[in-house]
């Protein structure tokens, strides 16, 4: 396995840890590939009652590694992607999944929050999904996840505007359950995923399966976005928006728009 990632199961609790501080914990294929393989693996093994997911060097992730991105964007690769793998996972995890978040949380570091059944935050947590700045949309069914957990305003503020949540916010609206300083989060989260793991498990599961969306209808949801996502991947706004991060400068979609 990658040495980016860290997944262990102590006391029931699997737990996920970004290791790739120095990029603020962007998840390249091979980080994508080992939660996947974790989180599918964990279905059948009664060892696991529940996952915690937390970052490192005070950052949860940065989201999507962008190189990865424009290598298979210029590759023109037709496969799955790592990262399509593991967002089409997330729906259908049968056991609850924890958020420890401590700093930065980008992109799919937010969408995948949406299918936590329980988040915390540290005081220095921000939330930001910059997906329509990049020229593209939000994923991992958070079209649906979103309004249902946040309400259309606070998601359209989030997604569209893509305004970025202080831990304060993000508890305000919903997103978070608790804000804990820093010092402490870890055993927050780990605490309530080995409560969780005590309680009667067939109970436990039927209960948070009932509690969720169908999970059919947000793979439709993903599905959808997939396809609208493909469209603007190709897009000269897109490609744009990813230069100019590489090339460490502002983009220019005005300049893209026009074929420059
Ligand atoms: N993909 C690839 N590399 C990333 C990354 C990402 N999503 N986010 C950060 N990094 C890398 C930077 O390129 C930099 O690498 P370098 O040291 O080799 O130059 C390193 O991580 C540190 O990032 P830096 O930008 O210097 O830190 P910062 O504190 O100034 O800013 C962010 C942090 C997260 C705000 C900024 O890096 C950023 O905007 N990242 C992109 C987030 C994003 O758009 N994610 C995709 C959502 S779909």
């Amino acid at each position: 396995m990658t040495q980016e990632i860290e997944i262990k199961v102590e006391g029931g609790v699997q737990v996920i840890r970004f290791l790739r501080a120095d990029k603020k914990n962007a998840l390249t294929g091979p980080m994508y590939d080992a939660m996947s393989e974790a989180l599918d693996a964990s279905e059948k093994n009664d060892a696991i009652a529940a996952h915690v997911f937390i970052g490192s060097g005070g950052v949860y992730t940065a989201g999507n590694d962008i190189n990865d991105f424009v290598r298979r964007a210029r590759d023109g690769s037709q496969d799955v992607a790592p990262s399509q793998m593991f967002i089409q996972r997330l729906p259908k995890v049968g056991k609850p999944m924890i958020a420890a978040v401590d700093g930065l949380a980008v992109g799919i570091g937010v969408t995948m929050l949406l299918h936590c059944d329980l988040v915390y935050a540290s005081p220095a947590a921000s939330f930001r999904t910059p997906f329509v700045d990049l020229g593209l949309i939000q994923e991992a069914g958070s079209s649906v996840l979103g309004p249902a957990r946040l309400g259309y305003a606070r998601a359209f503020e989030l997604f569209v505007l893509g305004e970025a949540w202080t831990a304060a916010r993000a508890a305000e609206a919903g997103l978070v359950n608790a804000v804990v300083p820093a010092g402490e989060l870890e055993a927050k989260a780990m605490a309530a995923a080995k409560r969780l793991a005590a309680k009667p498990r067939a109970a436990l599961l039927a209960a948070r399966r009932l509690l969720k969306a169908d999970p059919a209808a947000i793979s439709a949801t993903i599905a959808n976005e997939v396809a609208v996502y493909r469209e603007l991947m190709r897009s000269p706004e897109a490609k744009e928006a990813f230069t100019a991060f590489l090339e460490k400068r502002p983009p220019d979609f005005a300049k893209a728009r026009r074929g420059g």
